[in-house]
């Protein structure tokens, strides 16, 4: 299963998630929850704190079992019984707290856990070379030029670290790339950096599933947008059919804003100009009602790259 393989068939389902479920004991995280990723296709998930983003990837990663639902890859139901087999299977997901070793050098990062050796067993030795020219090759496949592969991992920026996280899982095969808040803790330019690696990553043709907080962020890479609330899926659009006004809104809780505005009328010396009246809401209004033109108004609505 080359990258190359999935390239050419962008468009392709490769996991579906139908009407998931996870329960805690008795706390139910996720309910009836519907999420297709496709190759070549950023699928971006956002949500409040708790609203079930982590929970949802972490089905798909292979790390927690759903209670109810089914989740296919490929279009097989699937059940994955951990992180290894679900990258077996071509799911790696990379975490906010990257599991990288600080001190040690770029190059011995990117192998970490699959280092290359050369020599017959049991003589084996660890093939240096070999390992620091492919990470070099790798890393410059996806646009990221070090100036030195020795230099520890800890000496590069948040968004650096990300990337290397981002090409090592496309090395090693992934199809689809789950990426859990990459870009919360970084500043504008590194939250660039990690966007621009996305990009490549779907011009790879993999599935990206984009996990954020930020509708900036998603909408500046994301071709289907899912909002989760408390643990349902509160909007699920494709990117011609949402505006970034519109998710910003859905992100920012369209409902409290409006309340908040009331509140804040009263206070007086506040500009609640800005702030909505009342929330756009999924199935309230009626089909055909979205106001697609508005897309080309947006400020910073490209078209899908
Ligand atoms: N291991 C767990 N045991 C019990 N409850 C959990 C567990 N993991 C998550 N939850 C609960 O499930 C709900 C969803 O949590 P989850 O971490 O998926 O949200 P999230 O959208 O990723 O939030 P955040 O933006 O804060 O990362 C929360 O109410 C949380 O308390
Ligand atoms: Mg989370």
């Amino acid at each position: 299963m080359s990258d190359n393989d999935t390239g050419a068939r962008a468009g392709r389902e490769l996991v579906r998630l139908t009407g998931v479920g996870k329960t805690y004991g008795t706390s139910r995280a996720l309910h009836g929850v519907d999420l297709t990723v496709r190759a070549g296709e950023v699928t971006c998930v956002l949500g409040d704190n708790g609203a079930g983003k982590s929970t949802l990837i972490k089905i798909v990663s292979g790390l927690h079992r759903h209670s109810e639902g089914e989740l296919l890859i490929d279009g097989e139901p699937a059940r994955l019984s951990s992180p290894r087999d679900a990258l077996a299977r071509g799911i790696a997901a990379v975490y906010q707290d990257l599991a990288t070793v600080t001190l040690m050098p770029v190059w011995r990062n990117f192998w970490l856990g699959s280092e290359l050796t050369r020599g017959p067993w049991p003589f084996q030795r660890l093939d240096i070379p070999r390992m620091k020219r492919v990470a070099d090759e790798s890393l410059r496949a996806m646009g990221i030029a070090l100036d030195d592969m020795e230099q520890p991992i800890g000496s590069l920026s948040g968004g650096q670290r990300q990337s290397v996280a981002i090409a090592r899982a496309v090395h090693f095969g992934a199809r689809v790339l789950i990426l859990d808040e990459p870009t919360a803790a970084l500043g504008v330019k590194q939250s660039g950096v990690v966007l621009k690696y996305v990009a490549a990553a779907r011009e790879r043709g993999l599935g990206v599933v984009f996990i954020t907080h930020n509708p900036h962020h998603a909408y500046l890479v994301g071709d289907h947008f899912t909002v989760l609330r408390l643990g349902t899926v509160e909007l699920s659009e494709p990117r011609e059919r949402v505006t970034l006004e519109e998710l910003t809104l859905h992100m920012a809780g369209g409902a409290e804003l409006a309340a908040l505005k009331h509140e804040l009328a009263r206070v007086g010396g506040v500009d609640t100009g800005s702030l909505p009246d009342a929330p756009a809401r999924p199935g309230e209004s009626g089909e055909g009602e979205r106001h697609d033109e508005n897309a080309e108004d947006t400020p910073g609505a490209p078209p899908r790259p």
